[in-house]
């Protein structure tokens, strides 16, 4: 069983109401926390001690094994993006292993744009699809 599965299962019994968590919460509970954890020390100095190191490791971690709970839909689009979150997160967590943080710092716009090309397609409401071949309201 993958961990991120394992995550979810453990999620499912301790939540009072024993659900699967929304895409909303997988978002606000895990995926935002981790990939900020990494932009915090990205953006504003960085990791300074082993435990500033196991927090980037932890959250890339985090991100690179997200891919799986994050994979509900046929479209190949989403699993395209899910998979280029995943895959920023794995070479963050080489970098935080290597305790390199250039390698860390270069791999923030990758970390964003995983994060952005999902949500234009996929988060409607917060990037209003244009009518047109690329978009429309169906
Ligand atoms: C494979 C697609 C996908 C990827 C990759 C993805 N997201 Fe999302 N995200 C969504 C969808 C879909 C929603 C809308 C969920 C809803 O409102 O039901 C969302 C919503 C969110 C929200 C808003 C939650 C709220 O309603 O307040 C945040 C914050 C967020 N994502 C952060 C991130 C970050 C940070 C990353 C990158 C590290 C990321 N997401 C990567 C699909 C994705």
């Amino acid at each position: 069983m993958k961990p991120a599965s394992m995550l979810l299962l453990a999620l499912a019994a301790t939540t009072a109401n024993a659900e699967t968590p929304t895409m909303r919460q997988l978002m606000l509970d895990l995926i935002h926390p981790a990939s900020n954890d990494i932009q915090v020390f990205i953006n504003r100095g960085a990791p300074k001690d082993e435990a500033d190191w196991f927090r980037v490791r932890r959250s890339a971690l985090t991100l690179a094994t997200s891919e799986s709970v994050l994979t509900p839909s046929p479209n190949p689009d989403w699993t395209k993006d899910a998979k280029a979150m995943a895959e920023a997160g794995a070479a963050a967590y080489q970098a935080a292993q290597a305790k390199n943080f250039n390698a860390l710092a270069a791999l923030a716009d990758s970390l964003d744009a995983s994060c952005t090309n999902c949500h234009k397609q996929f988060r409607p409401n917060v990037f209003p699809h244009k009518a047109g071949p690329a978009g429309g309201s169906k």
